[in-house]
């Protein structure tokens, strides 16, 4: 899988990427966010998928009890590096979230923080296989990402054929990207998660949903190192 493009819009927003989490209108539902992440990995070892510059590690560290956080990029890497994670052990990795090559052990729980909205439709059961691949039986996953609000989320400008949807987004050095954005419904949500959980919870802020659930892993799951 390569999503090339991507990754380098990535890269060259890396500096600027966390003034997303300025906008007004979202900080409410944004110390939700952070008041979970503070306190649902108590005694966990975490994997994080597309961990950017580091954001919600942050608040993850607060009760992980140790943290192995991945992306495939190194400039976000780079900065995500800098930040304090206090006591909790905190290593970050290079990786593609559609193969995670190195990572050779198995977690209690994932992460994964607005990433799912740009996993192209025929590539969600890939990316989940992989992700459990590399999760204990009975592992705590929260995924989150952004609910589409008319006026506060950039504008879809299309859709593909497998009904994907596009934004073009622009960076301060004035270069204009067409990044794949989805918003899954919270039906899809349930059809991809259900099946492959024991518990799941699906909740709606204003801005953002987040899924919650415990994997239950059937023999095929099962992954030899
Ligand atoms: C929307 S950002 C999310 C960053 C962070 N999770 C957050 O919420 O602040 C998406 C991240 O996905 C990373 N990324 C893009 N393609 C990737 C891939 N194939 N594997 C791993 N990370 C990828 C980018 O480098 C970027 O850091």
């Amino acid at each position: 899988m390569t999503n090339a493009k991507m990754v380098e819009y990535y890269a060259k927003r890396a500096a600027e990427y966390e003034h997303i989490y300025l906008k007004p209108e979202r900080q409410e539902d944004l110390k939700t966010l952070q008041a979970k992440l503070s306190g649902c990995f108590k005694g966990l070892d975490l994997l994080e998928i597309a961990c950017g510059t580091g954001y919600w590690t942050q608040f993850a560290c607060r009760s992980a009890r140790s943290i192995v956080a991945t992306d495939c990029n190194e400039p976000v890497l780079d900065i995500a590096n800098r930040k304090h994670y206090g006591d909790c052990p905190v290593s970050f990795q290079i990786e593609n979230a559609y193969a995670l090559e190195n990572v050779k052990r198995l977690f209690s729980s994932a992460l994964v923080g607005f990433w799912w909205s740009h996993v192209p439709k025929s590539k969600l059961g890939d990316f989940l296989r992989i992700l459990h691949s590399k999760l204990c039986n009975g592992a705590y996953v929260i995924i989150f990402d952004n609910r589409y609000v008319e006026g506060s989320s950039t504008r879809i400008h299309r859709a593909d054929e497998e009904g994907n949807t596009y934004q073009i987004r622009g960076l301060s050095n004035g270069s204009q990207h067409e990044v794949l954005k989805n918003f899954p419904t919270r039906s899809e949500l349930i059809e991809w998660i259900e099946p492959l959980s024991n518990h799941s919870k699906f909740t709606e802020l204003d801005y953002f949903w987040i899924a919650e659930y415990t994997l239950r892993k059937n023999a095929e799951q099962g992954v030899s190192f």
